[in-house]
């Protein structure tokens, strides 16, 4: 059942290549780079009357939603707010008839999650799941469903959920920027140009994992470990904190590179493991230089970074090189390494991988 592999997390990392395509196949149009979402039965009209879109989901989904927020804000030119549903569904949410709520949910069964689209729907927003259980609750509740086509996701610690996540807000984001006339055609054609080269470097990424092992074994049994990153980065360092912590029991914590200095900072000392995720070159800069500030407390940093980006050797101890690539594209591939050093930490530590100790797969209870 778990096809060789030790666990059904690694299995599930591996399986991403397939994941992706699959998620993909029936919204993509490879030959006229578009995207369309046959199962969608928007009119551009309907898409012009939202004005503001909400994001609400939990864990690793709510992760997903923050980098959702990105795209859709920038491809698609409407304001988002993401929340944690625990939190939406108490806040008495300025949500109305031209809202847009957007729950994301792998097993379309969280009980907050659910319980913050029928407070959506309440207030009268149209809905929109995004989740990969066909029949689900909330896929049963929402007015509209994206499907990611992950396959079963069996470990606890989300991984190829996420990453099709990932692809469905970033579809979605374009389907919708068009609708609306906020982007451009040359640019869905690029986006989708490099969308279609995804998961065969993924699945070349996944051929050669011997220094994230060697990593993971060098600072498996450090006590804390911080993620640094800007904009996109900064959404994937929040997952990849959370991987770290659910299954290695390593206290991560994930900072928008630029906060660090507001408190942080003071937790820095030698030896500590910081990730820094450098590949959003519009932040470039500003990252490299909080990634100077880090290594000058003696951290030891591990770069995630574009092949071919050298200079990054110069301020770090190790990179960890991904394929180059789009921005909005980035975060598929660099919460990759961000999930094989939590499971290889996890192993290195003795940890029960696929069953992290006080967690579930899916919560159904408040
Ligand atoms: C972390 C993880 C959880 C879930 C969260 C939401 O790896 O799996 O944080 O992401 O419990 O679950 P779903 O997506 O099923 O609503």
């Amino acid at each position: 059942e778990k096809g060789g592999f030790e666990h059904f997390m690694l299995k599930e990392i591996y399986e991403q290549p397939k994941a992706l395509r699959d998620t993909m196949t029936s919204r993509l149009d490879a030959a006229a780079k578009t995207i369309g979402f046959p199962e969608l039965n928007w009119t551009a009209e309907e898409l012009r009357e939202i004005n503001k879109i909400f994001i609400v989901a939990c864990g690793t989904a709510y992760h997903a939603g923050i980098v959702g927020k990105y795209y859709l804000e920038q491809l698609a030119r409407v304001p988002v707010e993401v929340d944690i549903a625990s939190e939406f569904r108490y806040r008495d949410p300025l949500v109305d008839g031209n809202s847009l709520t957007i729950v994301i949910s792998q097993s379309g069964e969280t009980s907050d999650t659910l319980a913050a689209l029928r407070e959506a729907k309440r207030l009268g927003s149209r809905t929109l799941a995004v989740t990969n259980v066909v029949g689900s609750s909330i896929a049963r509740e929402a007015d509209q469903v994206v499907y990611t086509y992950a396959g079963p996701e069996i470990a606890v610690a989300s991984t190829k959920a996420y990453t099709t996540q990932l692809l469905a807000m970033l579809m979605l984001a374009i389907y919708v920027g068009r609708l609306r006339g906020s982007m451009s055609a040359e640019r869905e054609q690029e986006l989708v140009r490099g969308l279609t080269f995804v998961p065969e470097q993924i699945h070349k990424m996944l051929e050669n994992v011997d220094q994230i092992k060697v990593f993971a074994r060098e600072y498996g049994s450090s006590e804390d470990a911080f993620f640094l990153g800007r904009s996109l980065d900064y959404a994937v360092a929040l997952e990849g904190a959370l991987k770290l912590k659910e299954i290695s029991y390593i206290h991560a914590e994930a900072y928008a590179a630029g906060e660090l200095k507001h408190g942080t900072l003071a937790l820095i000392v030698s030896g500590v493991p910081v990730i820094v995720l450098a590949t959003q070159m519009d932040v470039y800069d500003k990252t490299v230089s909080n990634l100077q500030e880090v290594k000058a407390r003696e951290a030891v940093v591990i770069a995630i970074g574009f092949e071919g980006d050298t200079s990054l050797e110069k301020y770090a101890d190790h990179v960890i090189y991904i394929p180059r690539t789009d921005k909005y594209l980035a975060p598929l591939m660099a919460v990759l390494p961000l999930q094989l050093l939590a499971y290889y930490a996890a192993l290195t530590r003795g940890c029960d991988v696929d069953k992290p100790r006080n967690l579930a797969k899916s919560v159904t209870v408040e």
